[in-house]
This record gives C-alpha cells, structure tokens and sequence, in this order.
C-alpha cells in the first residue's frame, strides 16, 4: 500500500528538488503541494496524510504551533530549515516533528527521513513532565518560583500547563496569581477519571486569557489531612493525560505524601537561599533523596534571592554540597513584592527586569533538559 505524504514549501526549486528525490520510493505518493501553510493545516486535519513535509518560514513561533498540530492529527512531520541551531531543531522535535532536515536539503538526509517516517507507527506522545519546587524550609521562593517558572513554560511552549499547589494545608498559589478556582484538590481526587481529561481541565482555574491552568489547595485543612499519597498519585495521572507540564508547589514537610509526589515527578527543584543552615539544610535533602534511591541528575538546585556580592559564593555552596548549583534567581525585592501584592507575574510588573530575564531563561533550560531526558527515555 503507498503512503501519502504532503508538501509544504514556498519554493518552487526546493518543491522540484523533493520531487525529484522521492521518485525513488515507489512507496510514497505525493498528495499535495501547499504555499498556503493555513489551507495545508486544513487539508491535513480532514485527509490524514502519513506523511508530511514542512519548511519552515522565518515566523518560528507559528511554524512550530503548526508542526504541534499537525502532529496532534496523526503526521509523521519532517521539517526543512536553513535555520539548524541547536536550538531551532530541538524546538521542531519537541513540537512533535519526527526528523529534521538542513536546507540546501540534501539527497541522503531527506530520504532517510522519509524512511524514518514511513516506518514509524502512529505517533508516540512525548511524556507529559513533572517540575516539583521543594523545600523542607518555609519562606525560600517556592511559590514565587513555581508560579513564574508555570507562566513563562506557558508562554515558551505554548502548551498546557498545570500549575498545582500541593503546599496542604495552607498554599497560597492563588493569591500569587489572583485566581479564584471553584474547584479544590480535594474535590477532583475523589472524581477524576485519568480517561477524561476535560474534566479536569474544567476543574482548574485559567490564569486569563493562557493556557496556564491553576489547581487550588483544599479550602479546609481538615480536607488535606485526608488526602493520601494513592490519591495525589491518580491525579497526577490525570493531569499528565490533560496537561504537557506540570508544575507543583510543595509543601515543606518530609512525609510520606511528600517523598511520593517527589518520587513521582520528573524533576525536582530543590530551592535554598545562600545561607549556612539553609546550605546545610541542603545536603540533607539531598542525602535523603540519595537514601531514597532519587536518581541525582532529577534534582537541581536553584539558589534564590541570589546577590552578586555575597559573602558566601555560589563555588562555596558547590562546594559544600558537592553538586552544581543549576539555577540562581536574583534578589529583586521590589519587583517580586510589587508581583505578589498586585497577584500577578514578575513579568507582568516588569518584563525588562533581571528576576523576568532569570525566569525566562529557567524555562527554556529546563525545557530543553525535559526534551533530552525523553529522548533517552
Ligand atoms: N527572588 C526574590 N527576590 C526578592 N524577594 C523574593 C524572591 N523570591 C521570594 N521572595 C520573597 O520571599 C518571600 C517568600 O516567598 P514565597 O512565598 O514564594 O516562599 P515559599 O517558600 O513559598 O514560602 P512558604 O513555605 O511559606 O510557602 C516573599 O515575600 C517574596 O516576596
Ligand atoms: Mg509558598
């Protein structure tokens, strides 16, 4: 049986030079040609072709929000690109494209990506990550850092996040992003179903117009004492199944429901400020999640209200703990008091400002530490 496969190409020469490489495999036909990249989306939506081809145009952003929903319907997707940074092609292949091809495209490359494409089965989701932000201390950064970490995934992927406050009894995620959701932690855990993932989409909060989505504490700390590590666990499963990112805010405690959800998630931000007992603090936690049997690349350190000129310095904490500091977050009191009291992201106070820079920049690394960490599998 042949495979069909879709051309989406401005140039007539790269749309010749294509056609003239697949003549060979016999096993392919080509369906289509688009210059028109909108029409083509449509085409692919209601023909589900097997394969498609797509160069991409110097507005990234939108070619990548087309390669995820071309994926979404079923593609096998190989994108063109004079553009092959690093960057650029772990963009494409974490938006779902199955190869990449530098262009001038050249013979070999293209039709072993079409051989990859034509053997491949029907696409295999990437795993939907876990980010839990932890400390045993109380007052380190944890909700400010998972709240602005959330936002900026948010806009860097463009897919759906869940920020979840898991900080039981007493989170205070809402507060930092003003949202008010009607439906609580407590709640879902006894209804949700990991098949029906609108449900909980509907559950949680939309932080406005994105497609970040809040996931309250439970209102009454009677509430939270009941819920087990079993419970937290379904849902989780349930969130991966409905969102791409997951971004948990957590309580300090070293308890059982704690370690489970540390367990279970993909990575873990273990947040200290440059102090000596908060250092030392550190290195127990990690002792513990060593214990634990944690695998030590999942845990990075992100050192907070990080100050150029402090007498500790960040080798000294290396030292100390015997582990790369991953991340530092600058102290910017006025910026994150301003975000917290008005409920809204440090970005939205200032997007110019070194703490949105620092947030910013968190998302694309660890984004692209997810993307490498799935493909080892
Ligand atoms: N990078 C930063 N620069 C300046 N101030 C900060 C920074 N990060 C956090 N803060 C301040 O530290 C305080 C505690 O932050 P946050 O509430 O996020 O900590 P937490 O670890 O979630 O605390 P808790 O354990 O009580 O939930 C806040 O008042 C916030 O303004
Ligand atoms: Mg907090």
């Amino acid at each position: 049986m042949s495979l069909s496969l879709v051309i989406f190409e401005r140039e007539p020469d790269t749309v010749e030079i294509i056609k003239g490489y697949l003549s060979e495999k016999t096993d392919i036909v080509i369906n289509e040609v688009f210059d028109d990249y909108n029409k083509g989306v449509r085409y692919i939506k209601e023909n589900s072709p097997k394969i498609v081809v797509f160069s991409m145009t110097p507005d990234k952003s939108t070619c990548y929000k087309m390669i995820h929903r071309m994926c979404e319907f079923g593609a096998n997707v190989i994108v063109l690109s004079e553009d092959y940074t690093t960057s650029n092609i772990i963009q494409a292949l974490r938006h779902g494209a199955k190869d990449f091809v530098s262009k001038p495209v050249i013979k070999k490359d293209f039709l072993e990506a079409a051989e990859k494409c034509s053997q491949a089965d029907v696409k295999v989701m990437k795993k939907s990550q876990i980010v839990a932000v932890y400390s045993n201390k109380g007052g380190v950064g944890k909700t400010a850092i998972a709240a602005n970490l959330a936002v900026e995934l948010t806009k860097l992927t463009r897919d759906k996040v869940a920020l979840v406050d898991l900080n039981m009894p007493i989170g205070d995620v809402t507060t930092f992003l003003d949202v008010k959701p009607s439906i609580d932690i407590a709640e879902i855990v006894n209804n949700a179903n990991p098949e029906n993932t609108d449900f909980i989409r509907e559950a949680c909060c939309k932080y406005k117009d994105t497609d970040l989505y809040v996931l309250a504490e439970p209102p009454y700390i009677e509430q939270s004492r009941t819920i087990t590590p079993k419970q937290v666990l379904k849902l989780f499963e349930c969130l991966r199944n409905a969102f791409s990112y997951i971004v948990v805010d957590m309580g300090t405690n070293v308890d059982k429901l704690n370690m489970s959800i540390l367990e279970y998630s993909d990575f873990i931000m273990l947040v200290t400020v440059i102090n000596l007992p908060l250092i030392r603090n550190c290195q127990r936690c990690l002792d513990l999640f060593g214990g634990l049997g944690f695998p030590e690349s999942k845990t990075k350190i992100v050192v907070n209200r990080y100050l150029e000129n402090d007498e500790i310095t960040v080798d000294d904490v290396e030292k100390a703990i015997k582990k790369q500091v991953y991340w530092k977050i600058p102290n910017n009191y006025y910026t994150m008091m301003s975000s917290i009291n008005k409920g809204i992201p440090v970005s939205e106070v200032n997007e110019n400002s070194n703490i949105t820079e620092s947030f910013t920049q968190l998302a694309s690394k660890i984004t692209e530490d997810m993307f490498e960490q799935d493909l080892k599998g």
